[in-house]
């Protein structure tokens, strides 16, 4: 087993590759913190691994909240003693708004569940692993932090900025046993597209354009597989860098 033994955070593991993500890790013989705004979800997610043996619990974080995240992080510490791999899943999508087009209630909410969480949960976890000397970052990106227009103006850059965050925060703790690395997922078969509530036909049309280049949509089970390496030894000389797992669609 790849993690045995570990104590693992996951972030929005209620769905999607979150979901896959904490299925994996304790198959792989992790302790998984299942949180996610969504406490029911959760719920489900921690049933269905310890009906296959894994150890979990569940706990609610708006990962928006910052005593959200002090809390997620105290309670594992409380619940394991430690953390040892925290991944930053929790992410939702715009409306495809190009710039002109952007509220800055939205522009604020989206960079405060995709962005300024991730900041905070690192700033949070950090002073554990310095403390062992050992810890692993892996954050969930998109290929829309790599390129222009696969979501609106406003995911574009929440994503371009952890993709950021993840490259300097790799190499600031580069020698001291601390990993961080992200994941660039192309399209993925989720329920994020639920998240979208008033979607901007300019922007749509515009982000449609490299749609018809896409070779498939991935299922969250591929991108958990991608989770798994990075969270192990197997990946112990990456570090601040970003894997694209697209199927092929950005090679165009
Ligand atoms: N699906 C895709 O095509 C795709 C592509 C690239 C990147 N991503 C990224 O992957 C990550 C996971 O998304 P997914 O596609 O599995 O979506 P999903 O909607 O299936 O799962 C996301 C989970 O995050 C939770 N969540 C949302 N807001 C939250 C908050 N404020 N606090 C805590 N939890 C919250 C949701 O309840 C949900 O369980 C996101 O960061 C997303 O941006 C998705």
């Amino acid at each position: 087993m790849k993690l045995q033994d570990k104590v693992a955070i996951v972030t929005g593991a209620a769905s999607g590759m979150g979901k896959q993500i904490a299925l994996l890790y304790a198959q792989e013989g992790s302790k998984v913190v299942v949180s996610d705004l969504n406490l029911e979800g959760a719920n489900t997610t921690v049933e269905e691994i310890q009906s296959k043996g894994g150890q979990a619990f569940a706990i609610q974080t708006n990962v928006a909240m910052e005593e959200d995240i002090q809390s997620l992080i105290d309670t594992t510490v409380k619940t394991y003693g430690t953390v040892d791999i925290l991944v930053n899943n929790a992410g939702i999508m715009d409306n495809f708004e190009p710039a002109a087009d952007i509220k800055d209630e939205n522009w604020e909410r989206i960079f405060a569940i995709n962005t300024t969480s991730v900041m905070r949960s690192t700033r949070k976890v950090l002073p554990i692993f310095l403390e062992k000397q050992e810890g692993v970052i892996v954050n969930i990106a998109s290929a829309g932090g790599l390129y222009g227009a696969r979501a609106g103006a406003a995911y574009t850059a929440s994503k371009h900025a952890v993709v950021g965050f993840t490259k300097n925060t790799g190499f600031m703790y580069a020698q001291k046993g601390i990993r961080c690395n992200a994941i660039a997922p192309g399209a993925v078969e989720t329920s994020i597209a639920s998240t979208m509530t008033n979607i901007n036909q300019f922007g749509a049309s515009r982000q449609q354009r490299g749609m018809r280049i896409n070779p498939r949509a991935g299922k969250p089970e591929e991108i958990a597989k991608v989770a798994l390496f990075l969270a192990a030894d197997d990946s112990s000389f990456l570090n601040g860098t970003v894997i694209t797992a697209d199927g092929g669609w950005s090679a165009y």
